[in-house]
């Protein structure tokens, strides 16, 4: 059996909640800033389709896992499939908004066309990479409240509750990948995740790049203007890619693994913030 430094004591609980339901979304929801509006409006464009391969690929090798492995597939393909189901309806907002995604969601198409032809283990290996980027994302969101601090209480909300569940669940397809390669050899399996790290991880910027500046088109910000202000938003200030590089990097050092890095705590700090708002101020009496 694979030896794993996965929490013992870690649960994964799907969330099943739903936001902004019937809530007519600002089209520049993001504090009125269309260049972070459409930083994550490029960034929510993925996740459906995204997810869904994350899903496919992970279950492909969920025969014959360890029995906590497997509750931990299962908890991570239902909190997947809900965080699409709520992408969806975000990106519906985004479209009653003015927004065309289309273009977006259709270079998501393409790079997934490629992996229809790649094997299994291939496909696994490009989701544990990006399940690593949308786990160092999702620290960076929780950590730094001002990443969100400027966007509509629901909003805010769906964004805090997808991080929470995107740690929570960042070991699984990485546990799951060593289980199906546990006969390769050490060497072999540094040099495939890394090849595919390095990959997905081009892809991935100028993929959103491509997406944000699309979107900053239908706002009427083009040209020199739309890649400046989205390279000094990702890059600069607040400047997540930036802040995430060290992350990234501690990926291809040798015995590397998601949870050599305790980070529930802003599980649990996030998850207090929302009883706080939850609960009713107290009235005077
Ligand atoms: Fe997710
Ligand atoms: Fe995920």
């Amino acid at each position: 059996m694979v030896q794993t430094p996965t929490p013992e004591n870690l649960t994964i609980t799907p969330r099943d909640r739903r936001f902004g339901r019937g809530m007519k979304q600002d089209r520049w929801w993001m504090g009125g800033d269309p260049v972070a509006t459409a930083f994550y409006n490029a960034l929510s464009a993925t996740f459906p389709r995204g997810e869904a391969f994350f899903v496919e690929s992970v279950r492909a090798f969920r025969d014959g896992t360890p029995a906590k492995l497997e509750r931990e597939i299962r908890a991570f393909v239902t909190q997947e499939v809900m965080h699409s189901r709520e992408h969806v309806q975000f990106n519906k907002r985004a479209l009653e908004a003015g927004y065309d995604l289309e273009p977006l969601e259709d270079r998501v198409e393409m790079r997934l066309a490629i992996t229809r032809d790649r094997p299994p283990v291939v496909n696994l290996a490009a989701t544990m990479c990006l399940e690593h980027f949308t786990a160092i994302i999702a620290h960076d969101l929780l950590r730094q409240g001002r990443h969100l601090d400027r966007a509509d209480p629901e909003s805010q909300a769906l964004w805090r509750w997808h991080a929470v569940e995107e740690i929570e669940h960042k070991g699984v397809a990485y546990d799951t990948w060593s289980h199906a390669t546990k006969n390769w050899t050490r060497w072999k399996r540094w040099l495939v995740k890394a090849r595919v790290m390095l990959f997905c991880s081009r892809n991935f910027v100028v993929d959103r790049s491509l997406g944000t500046v699309e979107l900053l088109r239908q706002d009427g910000i083009t040209g020199v203007r739309a890649w400046s202000r989205m390279i000094w938003f990702a890059w600069i200030y607040p400047g997540m890619l930036r802040k995430i590089l060290g992350a990234w990097f501690a990926f291809f050092l040798p015995g590397f693994h998601p949870w050599k890095h305790d980070d529930r705590a802003l599980i649990a700090k996030a998850e207090s913030a929302y009883a706080d708002a939850l609960i009713p101020a107290a009235t005077p009496a």
